[in-house]
C-alpha cells in the first residue's frame, strides 16, 4: 500500500462528537461540542475531554468542576454541530436548539434530556497540554433512555443511532460487524445476529469480498499485513 507521509496532525478517527453541558450557578446552562473526548479508566470510571482555554465552557467547567457528557444521536446531530460553532457567550444554546435541561442525579450541571445517554462527571485533574486543557473526570452517574433497553433489560446502544465524527464530517454508525471477542469465539459469527436489531441480513456480500480479495480480484494471503 503506497502511503503519503504527512506532518503530525490529529487523525485519531472516528471520534465521538459529544455534547458537553455545564452551568455556573445562577447562570443559564451551556453546551459545548467536544470531539477530543475519551474513556481513560475503568476503576474508578473516568473519562477526559480536551477543551481550548478560550471557550466559554472552559471557565465554567474549571470553576464548577462539573460537566455532563451527552451522547449525540442522529436526531441531535444538527444541534451538536450548531453548539460547536456558536458560543454560549452570545447564545442560549438550549433555547436556540429547543433542548431541555435534564436535572442531574449527582451534580448541579444539567444534562440534555433529548440525549440517549447522560454521563455526569466531576473533574479530578486539569492537564495543561498546550492548545487544549484536558479535564480528567470521574463518572459519578449515568442515565440511559429506557427505550434503549431490550426485553431482557439489557442496553441495546445500537438503537440509539449514535453519530461519529471523522475528519470534519459526521456519520451514522453502520453495520454491526461482531461482538467483543468474536475473533476468538469458538462458534463462527452468526451473520444474521450481527445485523442491526430489527433488520434482516443484507444480500450484499461485498464487505466479505473486499476483505478476502485484493484489487486484482486475487485472494490475499491471510498472513499478509
Ligand atoms: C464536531 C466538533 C467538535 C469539536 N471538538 C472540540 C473539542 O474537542 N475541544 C474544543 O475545545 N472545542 C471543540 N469544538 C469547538 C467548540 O465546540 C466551539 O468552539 C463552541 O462554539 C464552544 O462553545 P462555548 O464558547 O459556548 O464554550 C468542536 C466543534 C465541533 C463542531
Amino acid at each position: 500500500m503506497a502511503k503519503e507521509v504527512w506532518r503530525p496532525g490529529n487523525m485519531l478517527y472516528p471520534a465521538p462528537p459529544v455534547m458537553v453541558s455545564c452551568q455556573r450557578p445562577g447562570e443559564k446552562p451551556n453546551i459545548i461540542t467536544v470531539a477530543w473526548a475519551g474513556t481513560i479508566c475503568s476503576d474508578p470510571v473516568m473519562l477526559s475531554i480536551s477543551v481550548r482555554k478560550e471557550r466559554h465552557s472552559h471557565s465554567i467547567i474549571k470553576d464548577t468542576g462539573e460537566f455532563v457528557v451527552n451522547l449525540t444521536s442522529k436526531k441531535l446531530a444538527f444541534a451538536a454541530d450548531w453548539c460547536g460553532v456558536r458560543s454560549g457567550r452570545e447564545y442560549d444554546k438550549f433555547k436556540e436548539m429547543k433542548l431541555t435541561p435534564l436535572p442531574s442525579q449527582k451534580i448541579s450541571a444539567p444534562g440534555i434530556e433529548e440525549a440517549p445517554v447522560n454521563i455526569e462527571c466531576k473533574v479530578k485533574q486539569i492537564l495543561e497540554l498546550g492548545s487544549h486543557d484536558m479535564f480528567i473526570a470521574e463518572v459519578v452517574s449515568v442515565s440511559v433512555d429506557e427505550k434503549l433497553m431490550d426485553d431482557k433489560g439489557r442496553l441495546d446502544l445500537g438503537k440509539a443511532g449514535l453519530v461519529a465524527y471523522s475528519h470534519g464530517e459526521y456519520f451514522m454508525l453502520g453495520e454491526k460487524l461482531g461482538k467483543f471477542g468474536y475473533s476468538v469465539a469458538r462458534k463462527p459469527l452468526d451473520k444474521e445476529k450481527s445485523k442491526p436489531a430489527g433488520k434482516k441480513a443484507s444480500k450484499d456480500k461485498s464487505w466479505k469480498d473486499n476483505k478476502s480479495k485484493d484489487k486484482s480480484g486475487k485472494k490475499k494471503n491471510r498472513k499478509e499485513k
